[in-house]
């Protein structure tokens, strides 16, 4: 195979995800060229279902980014979201709570699928199946990525590498392994979660404690219904038909809820691990790692998109400084400045999901501790406020 040097962009961005794709837009927005390099294709891109809600602040940047359109017109604000516990339910009211702060509604695949489109209309460089990725030189000045597309080996050069390429990709295993420091906890459970056209059950989330385990009702529309109830991960999905599933849904969201629900086919079914995970520095040399390529949450609280999207607005941030103003001071500050957001993200996902999971090995004392933590936040309307503003989105600084 020969190796042609054919491409060439200011910024190398790794993962066609929403952490790579925002960034390409953002960056273009300011007169700043990049090519995006994803492994799989645009099909399998488009059609993984992942997150749905949008913070505020991703809201605000999708819209400053220019890739706002159909989110406005089809996303669901939604001002508050309800806690179950062993039943009896209870509203946070987020927009009263905050000041005025709320979420949307907007499934990860539709904000993909927007942000690609986005992609293309501007003629950036957006290169499906690039096979072999491998990131060089990264300490040097002039650091540049391999891969092979259609068998055919190519080269990209760059001033900088953005790796965006999510839990498994190459970027943050080519950092040596002495020159970053990881922190990881795996939970003894997962999620499995359904899709299905049928209308959701309440016209707000609810996030429900039951003893028999963490359930979630969610949605992507008035007509689409998304729900979670959590599993061993061991769950063989054979032994999870529709109707068990709806059954124990009923059961964990209460009687209100169960009452609510619309029961169809499943058009997707999948069971989700769930893990805490941070590898720092976000930076080595002319490599910057944002969103899932760095860090991992359990996906209690919907974390997860919205920490890739604050990632990206520090990175596009820096590198327009860069070129703007030949000023690194953007870059250097990049790692401190995402990973102060990153580790509170990191404990809230895992506060709330130790406030509304099973524990395998939790004894009857912590379940009841666990309740009462639950009991308080129904009364207190300080606890509320400090759920309503970590769920919303904490501050961009
Ligand atoms: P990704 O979306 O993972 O994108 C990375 C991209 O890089 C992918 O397209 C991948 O194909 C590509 N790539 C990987 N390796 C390479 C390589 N070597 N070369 C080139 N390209 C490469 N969050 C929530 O908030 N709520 C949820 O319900 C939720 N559910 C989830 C379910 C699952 C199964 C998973 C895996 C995640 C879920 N998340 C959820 C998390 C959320 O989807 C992620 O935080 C979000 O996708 C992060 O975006 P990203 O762009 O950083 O990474
Ligand atoms: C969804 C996922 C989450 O993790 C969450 O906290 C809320 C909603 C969802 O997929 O709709």
């Amino acid at each position: 195979m020969s190796q042609t040097t054919d491409l060439r962009a200011q910024v190398a961005i790794i993962g066609a995800g929403p952490a790579g794709l925002l960034l390409s837009q953002l960056l273009h927005v300011a007169g700043v060229d990049s090519v995006v390099l994803e492994q799989r294709d645009q099909a399998y891109v488009e059609a993984r279902i992942r997150a749905g809600i949008l913070e505020q602040t991703t809201v605000d940047l999708l819209r400053r980014a220019g890739v706002d359109a159909r989110m406005n017109a089809q996303g669901l604000p939604h001002d508050g979201f309800s806690l179950a516990v062993d039943g009896e339910t209870f509203r946070i009211d987020l927009r009263d709570l905050t000041g005025g702060s709320s979420v949307m509604v907007y499934g990860q695949t539709e904000v993909t699928k927007d942000l690609i489109a986005a992609c293309k209309a501007r003629g950036t460089p957006l290169i499906f199946e690039a096979a072999d990725v491998t990131l060089h030189d990264l300490e040097g000045a002039s650091p540049y990525v391999t891969f092979t597309k259609d068998g055919e080996a190519r080269r990209l050069d760059c001033d900088f590498i953005a790796g965006c390429d999510g839990y498994h990709g190459v970027s943050r295993a080519s950092i040596p392994e002495d020159r970053r420091r990881t922190f990881d906890r795996a939970y003894p459970f997962g999620w499995l979660g359904i899709l299905a056209d049928v209308p959701p059950c309440e016209a707000e989330l609810i996030y429900a404690r039951h003893e028999n385990g963490f359930a979630l009702a969610s949605m992507r529309s008035p007509t689409r219904s998304r729900y979670y109830i959590q599993c061993d991960m061991g769950l063989r999905l054979e032994d999870w038909p529709d109707d068990r599933i709806w059954d124990e849904l009923a059961v964990r969201l209460g009687p209100a809820a169960a009452h609510g629900i619309t029961r169809g086919p499943s058009i997707e079914k999948s069971v989700a691990p769930l893990r805490s995970f941070v590898c720092e520095p976000m930076r080595f040399g002319r490599l910057f790692l944002a969103g899932d390529a760095c860090h991992i949450v359990p996906p209690t609280g919907a974390k997860g998109l919205n920490l890739a999207a604050s990632d990206v607005r520090f990175l596009a941030d820096a590198l327009i400084l860069f070129y703007g103003r030949s000023d690194e001071a953007g870059l250097e500050a990049y790692s401190s400045r995402a990973l102060a957001r990153v580790w509170k993200a990191e404990r809230f996902s895992w506060w709330f999901t130790g406030l509304t999971h099973r524990f395998p090995e939790t004894d009857s004392f912590t379940r009841r501790i666990q309740r009462a933590e639950l009991d308080y936040i129904r009364g207190s309307r300080a606890a509320q406020t400090a759920l309503a503003e970590n769920y919303v989105g904490l501050p961009i600084q």
